[in-house]
């Protein structure tokens, strides 16, 4: 038990009758529970080793010296200096339709804060009707939100930590018929909000902006929303209209994923040589991957 749980036991006896703890709303075991084990929850939670196919497209995991991932760390860079300006933890990943990267970049994302980064993060699946992000990881079988909001058991039941690295995941567990359900529950709300506290940054693989509107509710609890933009495949009309009613104080920027680089291979030499300077000799000329 930790000195903040029996801070809180402490005050709750002491401040009879007029402290918000007795509040029976507040002074829940969750609360309590997860206070409680503030500093110690994110150590204890069990970890898994993902199983990483090539055609999942996990620079950062498997090809930490590609362009791409040389990609997702300038996005890192980006987004660690926004968040030195404002508020910036919660960030949402959506586009246009299905299909365009969203996941892969949630995911990549992810790992590149972790990794390069002594920040805690959380990946967590937005998606509840078509929950993809455990099945990138190699881990289908995990349970998640859908198994959470059914049961009693606390969130942080269904967290797990990545292997080797400063991330942890919540997945969507089964596919769920009541997404909107669950996203609009003040339990889910709630839950969300105590689990903020707990990272420096929470990435959120969410819904595309059409056909449904789950990502309305994702774009509320979120600082800032990044828009995948998928070379060849964004339909402009869907984009427009999805983006329709999004709160454009919070969309951060896009990410253009699937394009050639600008001066194509003259960016590739530029980046050869940048790193061999560095004593890199790894070429990148043979990455598979089209950088976002
Ligand atoms: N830059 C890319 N180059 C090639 N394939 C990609 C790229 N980005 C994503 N993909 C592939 O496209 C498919 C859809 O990507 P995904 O991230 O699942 O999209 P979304 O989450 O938006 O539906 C996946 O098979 C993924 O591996
Ligand atoms: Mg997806």
């Amino acid at each position: 038990m930790s000195y903040i749980y029996r801070a809180l036991q402490q005050a709750e006896l002491e401040n009879a009758g007029t402290s918000a703890l007795q509040d029976p709303a507040q002074a829940t075991p969750d609360l309590f529970q997860l206070v409680g084990d503030e500093n110690d929850w994110l150590e204890q939670v069990p970890t898994v080793k993902p199983v990483i196919r090539a055609e999942n497209r996990m620079v950062t995991l498997n090809d930490s010296e590609s362009l791409g991932d040389e990609k997702f760390r300038v996005l890192r860079a980006r987004l660690l200096h926004l968040q030195d300006r404002a508020e910036l933890k919660k960030i949402v990943i959506t586009s246009a339709v299905p299909g365009e990267g969203k996941t892969t970049v949630a995911s990549n994302l992810a790992i590149s804060l972790a990794r390069h980064t002594a920040q805690k993060v959380l990946l967590l699946e937005g998606d509840l009707r078509q929950p993809q992000l455990a099945n990138k990881f190699g881990l289908p079988d995990l349970r998640g939100i859908s198994e959470w909001f059914e049961g009693k058991e606390l969130l942080t039941q269904f967290i797990y930590r990545i292997e080797s690295l400063q991330l942890w995941f919540l997945p969507g567990g089964n596919p769920a018929d009541d997404a909107l359900k669950i996203l609009q529950s003040k339990r889910f709300a709630d839950g969300l909000n105590r689990l903020t506290g707990c990272f420096d940054w929470i990435v959120v693989d969410a819904p595309p902006l059409m056909p449904l509107a789950d990502v309305h509710l994702w774009a509320e609890h979120a600082d800032g929303i990044l828009l995948v933009i998928r070379n060849g495949k964004t339909p402009k009309k869907s984009l427009l209209k999805g983006l329709e009613g999004l709160n454009s104080a919070k969309l951060l920027g896009t990410v253009l994923n699937d394009v050639l680089p600008v001066g194509g291979d003259d960016y590739g030499k530029y980046y050869r040589a940048h790193n061999r300077k560095n004593g890199n000799s790894k070429d990148q000329s043979d990455s598979t991957m089209t950088q976002p």
